[in-house]
């Protein structure tokens, strides 16, 4: 049952050096030149947000500088020149997923606003009271909540596969909760708080086979592997730029086209209609009928200098590194007495989610933080992640492609002085 878009789960050795060129890669990012309270920084939140190569920074600039102008609606020189290049981006951000259509790539705030703009959609009539729609344990807040006030509001149910202790996604019980009243199924691919890898391309087939569309939160995923949204078989696939080295205030709705078309519009306004009389308004197709007003045309441009960046890279290599650093930082991080690992799972992405014997998260993070290593403490956003565990926060140490294993070090060597301070 193993997806073929899946890292192979990481391996007990170190022996195998990364063939990526992480010391080249470091130099693309200016933030990892700086210091911080005197130490060179060590970013270890990347499930958060991750840092901006000079690509991606040079192509907002440029933009900035060189052509901006608002998109679509111009004939001037300015205009056609941001159109190209914003509607360039959708293309390439096609391309990298692999979308059969730069039609079925929606251009969103980001993740949240992707899975709110499918939840809306199916609420205007498409859900009946009664009707399923199943998610997991392992859910961001952002594949929860929508999903919650579609419940309130219309009545549906929400189905949730339970996790194992190790944080595998119970497939058995998955195929278990799929029925005739199951009408959607909204899955992460990666969990933002333990680094499970669901076996999304089994769930898709599976959900297929009763005719259950299927929603995947793929915004752990797209930067650390790579996705294929046909070879998948996602009816729609969600991510946030700013998780794959791009911009904050943009993100990705894919949507197979014919599924899309049937979606109505979520925000109404300029730019998404064909026609508007005070009787009545005709909407534009996909994507431009999701796209109301004046989009963010320096993020998309950017998001699409990111996923250039991410095609100069080889994929497997980038995989291979972060499965590396994972394994390495779970036995460094063992050595410390105390030290809690939570999500074991099978496959796994590179993010390590801990609790330290006496030492709250809060307080881990601050020590760590004065060593310049930045890490995440809290519940990540995924609180029923936490009550199934039975803790209110996690430290959560996430890694990304410019990451190395002294970075690792550093991260032990901090966690040892919180040890030596709570005892
Ligand atoms: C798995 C997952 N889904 C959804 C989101 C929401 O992303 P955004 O806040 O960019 O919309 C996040 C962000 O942490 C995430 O990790």
């Amino acid at each position: 049952m193993t997806s073929m878009t899946e890292p192979k789960p990481r391996t007990a050795g170190h022996n195998q050096p990364p063939a990526l060129d992480v010391d080249r890669i470091r130099k693309d990012f200016p933030i990892l030149e700086r210091q911080v309270y005197g130490r060179p920084l060590v970013y270890l939140d990347n499930a958060a947000s991750a840092q901006k190569p000079r690509q991606v920074i040079q192509a907002m600039t440029d933009v900035m500088e060189g052509c901006y102008s608002n998109v679509h609606r111009g004939v001037h020189k300015l205009s056609q020149e941001s159109t190209d290049l914003y509607e360039g981006a959708r293309g390439r951000i096609a391309q990298y997923i692999n979308a059969a259509s730069s039609d079925e790539i929606v251009f969103t705030r980001g993740a949240t606003e992707a899975i709110n703009l499918v939840a809306s959609g199916l609420g205007q009539g498409m859900l009946q009271p009664g009707d399923e729609v199943v998610i997991s344990w392992l859910e961001h807040h952002s594949n929860i909540v929508p999903w919650q006030l579609l419940r309130d509001r219309l009545g549906i149910e929400l189905k949730v596969v339970p996790i194992d202790e190790q944080g595998n996604f119970l497939y058995e019980d998955f195929l278990a909760l799929l029925g005739p009243k199951t009408k959607l199924v909204a899955v992460t691919h990666i969990s933002n708080a333990l680094g499970t890898i669901t076996p999304i391309a089994d769930i898709i087939a599976a959900a297929h086979e009763k005719d259950i569309p299927v929603l995947v939160d793929g915004c752990q995923a797209v930067p650390h592997m790579k996705v294929d949204v046909q070879a998948l078989g996602a009816d729609f696939y969600t991510f946030s730029g700013h998780k794959l080295y791009g911009p904050t205030g943009i993100g990705v709705l894919y949507g197979r086209k014919d599924l899309l078309n049937r979606l109505p519009p979520y925000q109404g306004g300029g730019e998404m209609i064909s026609s508007v009389t005070f009787e009545r308004s005709t909407f534009k197709s996909a994507p431009h009928r999701f796209e109301a007003g004046t989009p963010a045309i320096v993020e998309a441009i950017g998001l699409g200098a990111a996923v250039d960046y991410m095609n100069a890279l080889d994929f497997q290599a980038i995989t291979a590194h972060e499965q590396d650093l994972l394994s390495y930082a779970e036995t460094r991080l063992s050595e410390i007495e105390g030290l809690t690992i939570l999500g074991q799972a099978e496959h796994k992405a590179a993010i390590v989610s801990f609790t330290m014997d006496g030492a709250h998260p809060h307080d881990i993070g601050t020590i760590v933080d004065r060593a310049g290593v930045a890490i995440r403490a809290g519940h990540h956003c995924a609180q029923p992640i936490m009550d199934r565990y039975g803790v209110a926060a996690t430290v959560r140490a996430s890694f990304g492609l410019y990451n190395t294993r002294a970075e690792v070090d550093k991260l032990t060597d901090a966690l040892h002085q919180v040890k030596e301070l709570f005892g």
